[in-house]
């Protein structure tokens, strides 16, 4: 049975062991990344620099909710607008493990760059199990590079250290419940760490993610909505995918030819396998209406994912 007080106050004397300096690491906002800084900020106070990229592929608002709530709960972090390199090198790239890659690389080039300024040795990442059972680790087979785990460059100058390596996303949960954190985030539904980029399905510009920000955004808002006012239970996970397929359709009187949005919700324990959610037609619906009226020039229809993880996965790439 896992225990959360053991499982940080083991981590904390083993951390303190083994950081003997500066340290590095990128924070997302999400409940891994969060959980894993404030586990070594236990250990090293202000020896940890937390890094927020913005990397181009965050949710609305992610960045400045972000600085706002790991200055509330004491850690030490500054953001960094490394939009246009990201999109820059994603330009033309298609195949979704490319993508991860050079996600990846760019991001560990990007926290070198910071570590070299701090002469920092250390860099803690929020990897935990699932990441790299699924990244290939041990016996198994490549379903993708969780760019934590698979898309790490091979010339990196600095210790890797990961405290939630060995522990599931209920367990984080249960630990950053504990260390203190704010229901909104250890509750917070997973965000893959590439970010909105795998779900732009092909060519990942600048104005395809603007694109799926705002419908993801306004699946989130119409289903927190429905949480909260008790219609549903929370899914683990909801939001939207841009298709680089179009589809004809009709606004107003005028033809439209225009991509095609998929809405995602699914409800799962840790990640690992995952039912598709029955949400009400009337949600769906109040969905669909305001993504095609807010994307009105890009969007021409919404289509809703009924797979299940197995054979789906939950991101698309
Ligand atoms: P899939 O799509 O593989 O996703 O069914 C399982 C869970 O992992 C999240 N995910 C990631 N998380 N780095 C992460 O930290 C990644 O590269 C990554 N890719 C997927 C996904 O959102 C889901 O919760």
């Amino acid at each position: 049975m896992f225990d959360s007080s053991t499982f940080i106050k083991d981590s904390i004397t083993q951390l303190k062991d083994k950081i003997k300096g500066k340290a590095v690491m990128g924070v997302s906002g999400g409940v891994d990344s969060t959980t894993a800084a404030m586990i070594v900020n236990k250990s090293i106070g202000d020896n940890l620099y937390c890094i927020l990229v913005d990397t181009g592929y965050l949710r609305k608002d992610e960045v400045e909710n972000n600085i706002a709530m790991f200055k509330k709960i004491g850690l030490n972090v500054v953001a960094v607008d490394a939009r246009e390199r990201f999109y820059k090198k994603l330009q033309n790239v298609i195949e979704p493990e490319e993508k991860r890659k050079i996600i990846g690389e760019l991001f560990i080039r990007v926290f070198e760059e910071i570590a070299v300024e701090k002469k920092a040795k250390y860099f803690v990442q929020g990897t935990i199990a699932p990441d790299w059972i699924e990244s290939g680790g041990g016996l198994r087979d490549t379903i993708k590079s969780h760019h934590n785990v698979g898309g790490l460059p091979k010339d990196i100058n600095f210790e890797i250290v990961e405290p939630l390596r060995d522990i599931y996303k209920d367990e984080v949960r249960e630990v950053g419940k504990k260390l203190g954190l704010p229901k909104e985030i250890h509750q917070k539904q997973p965000f893959p760490g590439p970010g909105l980029a795998v779900r732009i399905v092909g060519e990942a510009t600048r104005e395809r993610a603007e694109i799926v920000r705002e419908a993801c955004y306004i699946v989130e808002t119409e289903i927190d909505q429905a949480v909260k006012v008790g219609k549903i239970e929370k899914p683990w996970q909801y939001f939207a995918v841009l298709l680089p397929v179009k589809a004809v359709g009709v606004h107003g009187d005028v033809r439209a030819y225009k991509n095609i949005i998929v809405v995602r919700s699914v409800s799962s324990i840790d990640g690992m396998s995952a039912a598709y959610s029955k949400l009400p037609d009337h949600l769906l619906e109040s969905i669909s209406v305001h993504i095609t009226n807010k994307l009105k020039d890009h969007i021409a229809r919404v289509v809703y994912d009924v797979t299940n993880k197995p054979p789906g996965t939950i991101e698309y790439e």
